[in-house]
């Protein structure tokens, strides 16, 4: 990393995927994140003054929805938030219509909702930046928070290795592996056929590993993608939107559990990662998710230190911010 073309500013983009960014961008975010957690609030609160955030979410939230609000006003900037009826992307008009609209009123949009391709109609039609809070496709701002607890844990993130357990092809564990393996990590899928990312996705991610060294393996035997992990990361059977797979998903998923068995073969240092909201009894166990090892309040708070830097970088020119 570091030895390829510069980076092109991040004043003004969207941000639905991971791979909208590269290394170096993905890094920037990560150093300005680092460097707002410890800054003083105080410092912080005109940097966004006079700029409005819109959040539009079509399914439920609480972590997004929360660290995004506290986020904006912090850095002295105002939210609106529409949820549900009152807003769902391409049905009361298209999403180009809404899109150009909501242009006109506010400096940002960050949109929660189910399919991934109406929020991709929306961000071309969109002159203002677009930030993906979740979609059926991808969740990269839990990714950016992820890697930056992993980071905070680890110090780097090249050469670690981070078992993925569970739904292997829903939204949280692409944005993580996206991540993670563009900053030079090895990602191990656990997941039975069912849930196991295609094999033209697992190349995609190995290709975004070239130059960092990062790779992408799936397993069928949960043992062998944890065995000697630093990291071990699940989140819930079901997405949102995806309830009638429910039954299907617990039968299929119950062998993937992170119970403390499961957990044993990771490193002794191995931290425990879930996006939250959980299920404990289903795709992890109280003493996993509640133990020692557990770091998800630490991914959970980081989730505002990342939305902030992403924020301040999509917003301003970072004039005046050392990082
Ligand atoms: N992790 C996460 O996105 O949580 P919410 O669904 O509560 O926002
Ligand atoms: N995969 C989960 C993540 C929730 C934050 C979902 O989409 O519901």
């Amino acid at each position: 990393m570091g030895e390829s073309t510069p980076a092109p500013a991040l004043f003004g983009r969207h941000f639905l995927e991971v791979t909208d960014f590269n290394a170096e961008q993905l890094m920037r975010l990560l150093r300005l994140a680092e460097y707002l957690k410890v800054q003083g609030r105080g410092e912080q609160r005109t940097l966004l003054r006079d700029r409005t955030l819109a959040m539009l979410f079509e399914k439920p939230s609480l972590r997004t929805r929360v660290s995004f609000e506290v986020a904006m006003t912090q850095l002295g900037g105002d939210v609106l938030f529409a949820q549900g009826q009152e807003f769902m992307v391409g049905t009361r008009e298209t999403p180009e219509d809404a899109a150009r609209t909501l242009s006109r009123y506010v400096d940002a949009i960050v949109i929660r909702t189910h399919e991934h391709e109406p929020l991709q109609r929306f961000a071309r039609a969109a002159s203002v930046p677009v930030i993906n809070a979740l979609s059926s496709r991808a969740h990269p701002c839990q990714a950016l928070a992820d890697v930056l607890t992993i980071r905070e844990k680890f110090g780097e993130i090249a050469g670690l290795r981070i078992a993925y357990v569970g739904d292997a092809r829903n939204n949280v564990a692409a944005s993580l592996a996206e991540a993670a393996i563009t900053l030079g990590a090895t990602v191990q899928f656990a997941c039975p056929p069912t849930h196991r990312p295609s094999e033209s996705y697992l190349a995609k991610l190995d290709a975004l590993g070239e130059r960092s060294g990062g790779s992408a393996r799936a397993f069928a035997n949960a043992v062998r993608a944890v065995r000697g992990a630093d990291v071990v990361y699940t989140d819930v059977w079901t997405s949102m939107g995806e309830e009638r797979y429910r039954e299907r998903n617990d039968a299929m998923l119950r062998p993937y559990a992170v119970t403390e068995e499961l957990f044993g073969y990771a490193r002794p240092t191995a931290v425990f990662m879930h996006c939250l909201p959980a299920h404990r009894g289903e795709e992890t166990v109280a003493a996993v998710i509640d133990g020692p090892r557990s770091v998800v309040f630490d991914q959970a708070e980081n989730r505002m230190h990342a939305q902030k830097a992403l924020l301040l970088a999509l917003l301003t020119e970072l004039k005046g911010i050392p990082v």
